[in-house]
C-alpha cells in the first residue's frame, strides 16, 4: 500500500475517533485544511514534471475524494446519533398510568355546619357571619361581662395588640356570642322604619320585626387537649321578640337535636348554670335512649333568657323585647354523630381520617 492509500485509512480512523461534530471538524482540518496532508501533497507537486503531475494529481484527487466521502459518512453517522438521542429524550411513554384526581369532599365539621344551617333555616332563622377578630366590647362588655369581671376568666382569650374601631382592644373571639349584639344592630338598622313605628305605637298592637338568627363560625381559646382545640367552632342562636319565652327555646332546641341526630329517641335536660349574658341560664344536656351513647347525659350547649342589659346594648327596650340565646359546639356534635373521641383528629388534616366521611 503506498502513502496515498494509507492516508484514506488514517482519515477514516481519525473521523471514527471523533465523537462530536466539533471533534470531526478538527479531524477534517488535519487532512483537508490549509496545513493538512492533502494540501501539503498538492504543494509538493510543483517540483514534478508535467507527466508526473498528471498521474500524481489524479491520484491525489482520488485520495481527496475518498477522504471527503469518509467525512460525509461520519457526519451523517454523528447526526443520526444526535437525532436518536433527541428522540429518545422526547419520548412519551403512553403506557404510564395517568395521575389520579382524588375527588374532594366536605370536612365533617363543615357537614355539621351545613346541617345546622339547614335545620334552623327551616325554622325561620337567618344565618349570619361575623368577624373572628373582635373588639373587647363586642366579645365581653356588650354581653354584660365588664372589664375585670371574674366571669371573664371562664374563657382563656387570645388578645391582639391592636385597638379595635370602637376603641377597645381586639381579641380572637372566644365565642360566637358577640354576634348577638352585632347582628341585632345590623338588623335594627335594616328594618329601622318598622322598629321606629313599633316604638312609636303606644297601643302596642304594632309589632317590631323579630330577631331570629344563628351565627356559626370559628372561635379561639388558649386550650388544647383531646376535647379542646385552640381553634374550634361554635354556633350562636338568638330569638328575640315581644313574647318569646323559655318554652320556645325548649321546643326549638329539642326539634333541632332530634332532626340533627335523626332520632326521636332522645331527651333534653336544662341544667341551671351561669352566663353573664343570660338570666336565668342553663346548660343543655341530651340523652339518647338507645344506641351506643344511651343513658349518658351529654352537654351540647349553653343557653338562657337574654339578659336585660344585653337587650339594652342592642338598642332595644328590655321591657318590650325578650327572648333566648344559645351557644353550641358543632365540633362536639360532629364527634357525637360520628363516634369520634379525639377532637384533634378533625384539624390534623390527615386524609386517611377525613376521607372516611365522604
Ligand atoms: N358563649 C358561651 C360559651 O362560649 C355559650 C353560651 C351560653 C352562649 C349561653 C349563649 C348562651 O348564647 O345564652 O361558653
Amino acid at each position: 500500500m503506498n502513502e496515498l492509500d494509507t492516508l484514506v485509512e488514517a482519515a477514516r480512523s481519525a473521523f471514527a475517533a471523533a465523537k462530536t461534530p466539533a471533534e470531526l471538524e478538527n479531524a477534517k482540518a488535519q487532512f483537508l485544511g490549509k496545513t493538512g496532508s492533502i494540501t501539503a501533497l498538492m504543494k509538493g507537486m510543483a517540483a514534478l514534471s508535467v507527466e508526473q503531475k498528471k498521474s500524481q494529481g489524479a491520484a491525489i484527487n482520488l485520495v481527496k475524494q475518498g477522504i471527503e466521502a469518509a467525512l460525509a459518512e461520519r457526519r451523517q453517522q454523528l447526526a443520526d446519533v444526535e437525532l436518536d438521542l433527541q428522540l429518545r429524550a422526547e419520548a412519551l411513554d403512553v403506557s404510564l398510568p395517568g395521575r389520579k384526581r382524588v375527588p374532594g369532599g366536605l370536612h365533617p365539621v363543615s357537614r355539621t355546619m351545613e346541617r345546622i344551617e339547614a335545620i334552623f333555616s327551616s325554622m325561620g332563622f337567618d344565618v349570619a357571619d361575623g368577624p373572628e377578630i373582635e373588639s373587647d366590647w363586642h366579645s365581653f362588655t356588650s354581653l354584660n361581662n365588664p372589664p375585670n369581671h371574674p366571669a371573664r376568666s371562664m374563657q382563656d382569650t387570645f388578645y391582639v395588640d391592636i385597638e379595635g374601631e370602637d376603641g377597645t382592644p381586639y381579641n380572637l373571639r372566644p365565642h360566637t356570642s358577640p354576634m348577638q349584639v352585632r347582628y341585632a344592630h345590623q338588623h335594627i338598622k335594616k328594618h329601622a322604619a318598622a322598629f321606629e313605628a313599633a316604638a312609636a305605637d303606644s297601643s302596642g298592637t304594632l309589632k317590631a320585626p323579630e330577631i331570629r338568627v344563628i351565627a356559626p363560625g370559628r372561635t379561639y381559646r388558649v386550650d388544647s387537649d383531646a376535647t379542646h382545640s385552640p381553634m374550634f367552632h361554635q354556633c350562636e342562636g338568638l330569638w328575640l321578640g315581644e313574647n318569646v319565652s323559655f318554652k320556645d327555646l325548649k321546643v326549638v332546641f329539642t326539634d333541632f337535636c332530634r332532626t340533627f341526630f335523626e332520632t326521636d329517641d332522645l331527651v333534653l335536660r336544662f341544667r341551671p348554670s351561669f352566663f353573664p349574658f343570660t338570666e336565668p341560664s342553663a346548660e343543655i344536656d341530651i340523652q339518647f335512649q338507645s344506641g351506643p351513647l344511651a343513658d349518658r347525659w351529654l352537654e351540647v350547649a349553653g343557653s338562657g333568657q337574654v339578659h336585660p342589659k344585653v337587650v339594652r346594648n342592642m338598642g332595644l327596650d328590655p321591657e318590650r323585647y325578650i327572648g333566648f340565646a344559645f351557644g353550641m359546639g358543632p365540633d362536639r356534635l360532629t364527634m357525637l354523630r360520628y363516634g369520634v373521641n379525639d377532637l384533634r383528629l378533625f384539624f390534623d388534616g390527615d386524609l386517611r381520617f377525613l376521607s372516611q366521611f365522604q
